[in-house]
């Protein structure tokens, strides 16, 4: 009887059948979502975004803060491995810009003050004399309109938010459109889109803190290997204001083009390492910008993890928690120490608006601003 299956041979059929089921009933929602607080009575919402392999991002709809990552280790164990805040209270007043998006302008703007079509702006100096990752309230301290929904297969959040014109300083009504989605490859993938109705200047980024061995782990950084694909950075003056030079990595500790623990130079003799504190600089990304292309590639050979980054800035700025200290107590009880997690925020140059030899940072009506940046997640 070729069709007919005795009641033994159909045995392990229904047993893998119920465990798929009971796997796939216990398979995170794509799309979850919680109240997290309120701002000025505005309500804010952490969206949990999942894929099918496990890795979730939990985003606020305030400053589109990434606030947890989970990603698997060499072993499947999910870490959460970007630092974060408690509360809304403490994102808004005390966060060192904690996994947000910067704007509008990401980075220094000298004195903060630019000329645009021979009209000189004047911004919040917030940054010793500088202006510093869009002023005063920058977009990582407002709520954005959210929107989350499955796309191309993938949990994806859209976060818009409408600046008026002037806002911080800044001319023309400006809206920014920026998309979140963790994708099949184990990806967060942000994209970004801006419009204006007045000429203006623009840089956003995303300004996630990244620790490969778990935003818990008590380690720093230091131990990460990292590779730059990046032959040039802008070297800074005394208040982190680029001089213009675009100098060559080779022969300094600012050469990651072969990867290298962070650690291993960053307390070299280096008039540069004085004044950035360690690592805060702009590196200048190889290759053609417009097109999506490697970046970094940072291992942490204790868990496995690897991430991979790809941009398609101008730009990337190697920032390593230098003003953590210790006093700083983040999400879970947890205390961040000097140089516990690292940021790769892919951005124009710092102090574009005056220096006329970055490439620009100038939006005009008419023209859309749009990039992408994908950090990969896998193991080794
Ligand atoms: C940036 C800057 C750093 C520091 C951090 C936030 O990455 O380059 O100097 O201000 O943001 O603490």
């Amino acid at each position: 009887m070729p069709y007919a299956m005795g009641m033994n041979a159909r045995l392990p059929i229904l047993t893998s059948t119920l465990l798929l089921t009971m796997a796939l009933s216990h398979a995170a929602d794509p799309i979850s979502q919680k109240p997290f607080g309120e701002l000025n009575g505005q309500a804010v919402t952490a969206y949990t975004l999942t894929n099918a392999h496990g890795m979730s991002a939990e985003i606020l709809d305030l400053g589109g803060i990434v606030r947890r990552l989970h990603v698997a280790d060499k072993d499947g164990k999910m870490a959460d491995i970007v630092l974060g805040c408690k509360d809304v209270d403490s994102y808004i007043n005390d966060s060192p810009y904690f996994g947000c998006i910067t704007g509008r302008y990401a980075n220094r703007i000298a004195n903060g003050k630019f000329t645009l079509d021979e009209k000189t702006y004047t911004l919040a100096t917030n940054n010793d004399p500088n202006h510093l990752h869009g002023g005063n309230v920058g977009f990582n301290k407002k709520v954005w309109k959210a929107e989350a929904a499955v796309k191309d297969g993938d949990p994806t959040l859209t976060l818009t938010y409408v600046s008026p014109d002037g806002e911080e300083g800044y001319p023309g009504e400006l809206t920014s459109v920026v998309t979140y989605s963790v994708t099949k490859d184990n990806a967060l993938k942000i994209t970004y889109k801006a419009t204006t109705d007045k000429p203006t200047v623009l840089n956003l980024t995303h300004h996630g803190y990244f620790n490969l061995a778990g935003h818990d782990s008590g380690k720093t950084i230091l131990d990460h290997d990292l590779q730059l694909h990046c032959d040039a950075f802008t070297p800074t003056d005394a208040t982190a204001i680029p001089t213009g030079e675009i100098r060559k990595v080779a022969g300094t500790p600012f050469d990651f083009t072969k990867p290298h623990a962070i650690g291993a130079r960053v307390d070299a003799e280096n008039q540069q390492l004085t004044y950035g504190k360690g690592y805060d600089h702009n590196f200048v990304i190889n290759g053609e910008a417009g097109t999506l292309r490697p970046v970094a590639r940072v291992v942490h050979a204790p868990s496995g993890r690897v991430m991979e980054m790809q941009s398609d800035d101008h730009g990337v700025q190697l920032y390593i928690g230098n003003f953590l200290d210790g006093s700083f107590e983040g999400k879970d009880g947890v205390t961040y120490q000097h140089r516990q997690g690292f940021c790769l925020e892919c951005q124009r140059h710092p102090d574009t608006p005056n220096q006329a030899s970055f490439p620009s940072a100038v939006l005009r009506p008419g023209e859309t601003y749009t990039k992408t940046t994908v950090y990969q997640f896998s193991t080794q």
